[in-house]
């Protein structure tokens, strides 16, 4: 069966102390909860990953990293490579975000490398993919995604994806508040499971998880997620909301 995923997107938000609040309020809050088939997962900055691998312990919580470098180490003032995200514990990284893609120029080729460095230090992989608006006005949306997810996975083994998290994200739908209907999501996830089922095989395609982000709210979770190709979310802002975020969780 495949797994149902949570995942909180904190970008640029939280330091150290209100990171340590927001994840007591949230493994309080989902202890009670049975999420025998979920995981729930947040990615804060990286400064304050040690704080959250060590607020998390003993919960059902796991933390990722949102960001990395695809050099092993080298000269790159202010990078983050895959192998010091281990080193403090790290198991999972967001991949190829569409504010990556926006404001620090990353393109497919540069997420591919990206995402080779990450499955080589075993850390999972929460992939990000998604259409502009433009692209979707001109129904682009299907051909878009299918040429992203061909320069960035195709070269990948079977095998490399227990280590891939798939995440839908529409781009204009990210941070508007505006949100895919569940229609337009299942539609793309159902055509993203075709496409690596052709590549990939029925039976990996039908174990990876898809995650839709954008937008996603405690008023639209429980619809989205009720989708048969929705493995769950990757949620930006409500996830920065303990009561949000937790309803959310609630709801898959
Ligand atoms: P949003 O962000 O939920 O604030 O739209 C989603 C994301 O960027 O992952």
């Amino acid at each position: 069966m495949r797994k149902k995923i949570v995942a909180g997107n904190w970008k640029m938000n939280n330091g150290i102390e209100e990171t340590e609040k927001l994840i007591h309020a949230v493994t309080n809050s989902i202890a009670s909860l049975n999420l025998e088939n979920v995981r729930v997962i947040v990615a804060p900055s990286f400064v304050s990953l040690t704080t959250a691998i060590e607020s998390v312990k003993n919960s059902h919580v796991e933390v990722a990293a949102q960001n990395m470098h695809q050099a092993k180490n080298g000269a790159f003032t202010g990078e983050i490579s895959a192998e010091m995200l281990v080193s403090i514990g790290v198991k999972t990284v967001i991949l190829g975000h569409s504010e990556r893609r926006q404001y620090f120029g990353e393109n497919d080729e540069l997420i591919a490398r990206k995402i080779d460095a990450a499955l080589a230090n075993n850390l999972e992989v929460i992939f990000c993919f998604g259409e502009l608006l433009e692209e979707r006005k001109l129904d682009n949306h299907l051909l878009e995604v299918g040429s992203q997810l061909k320069n960035t996975l195709f070269h990948l083994k079977p095998e490399d994806f227990k280590n891939i998290i798939l995440a839908y994200e529409p781009v204009w739908a990210i941070g508007t508040g505006e949100t895919a209907t569940p229609e337009q999501a299942q539609e793309m996830h159902a055509f993203v499971r075709n496409v690596i089922a052709k590549k990939f095989g029925k039976e990996i395609a039908d174990s990876v998880s898809i995650l839709y982000g954008g937008s996603v709210k405690p008023s639209n979770a429980e619809e989205i997620f009720s989708k048969e190709d929705v493995d769950g979310g990757l949620i930006g802002g409500a996830s920065l909301v303990a009561v949000d975020f937790v309803a959310i969780i609630e709801a898959i």
